[in-house]
């Protein structure tokens, strides 16, 4: 890869246990984003299952406590960190704040967000319930630009799955969690391609056939 190509530089943002980001770095590892690599995991909660996996994968990790904190101090020092690694794409996974308008400025359009649910339907916490407790008979998630806003950003991709007359909310949220783990390396490749516009909120592949 281009070490100049600074858009090919990811940063991992999560909170939690960090599956997204483990399907993000198997897809580096077995070639299917060949010119993208992790910069730098970084998680603002102690005991977050991703952080421990990306100091066992021996990537580049950071913990940058939110708790207690000003919005904006704690965001400062992310971007700071980011900035230090030369990141060039961010991407949330399970990343669980609102960001700053300094902290969307500071990268505009390079940061990118998945959702288990097909925005705009069903933004915010636990959406795969909130669309199974709905009695949607279609059900998906959306990887995004992110925005100021919850949940809003242009839309790059969603992927779609019919809901089962077996289905409960866990096993609706398990059969998305598949989808995103997809939908999520095939975004950041389309990211990364450059292949792209932004019209208004239309993600608009470029790729001439
Ligand atoms: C995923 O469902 C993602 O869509 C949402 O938070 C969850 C994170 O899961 N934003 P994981 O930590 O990646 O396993």
């Amino acid at each position: 890869m281009d070490p100049a190509n600074k858009a090919h530089r990811l940063a991992i943002l999560l909170s939690g246990r960090g599956s997204n980001f483990l399907a993000i770095a198997n897809s580096i590892r077995e070639g299917r984003l060949p010119s993208a690599e992790i910069a730098v995991v970084i998680s603002n909660v102690a005991d977050a299952g991703g952080l421990q996996a990306a100091a066992d994968l021996g990537l580049p990790h950071q913990l940058i406590v939110s708790k207690g904190r000003p919005r904006a101090d704690h965001d400062a020092e992310v971007i700071t960190c980011l900035q230090s690694h030369r990141v060039g794409l961010v991407c949330l996974a399970g990343y669980m704040r609102l960001l700053s308008p300094e902290f969307i400025a500071a990268f505009p359009n390079k940061i990118i967000n998945i959702h288990p649910s097909l925005l705009p339907a069903f933004p915010g916490l636990e959406a795969q319930r909130q669309a199974f407790d709905y009695g949607v008979k279609v059900a998906g998630c959306t990887v995004h630009f992110v925005d100021e806003h919850l949940d809003h950003g242009p839309i790059i991709l969603q992927r779609a799955i019919p809901v089962l007359e077996s289905d409960d909310a866990h096993s609706l949220s398990q059969r998305i969690l598949v989808e995103e783990h997809q939908a999520y390396t095939e975004a950041i490749a389309r990211i990364v391609s450059g292949d792209y516009e932004i019209r208004g909120r239309r993600f608009v592949p470029c790729t001439k056939l």
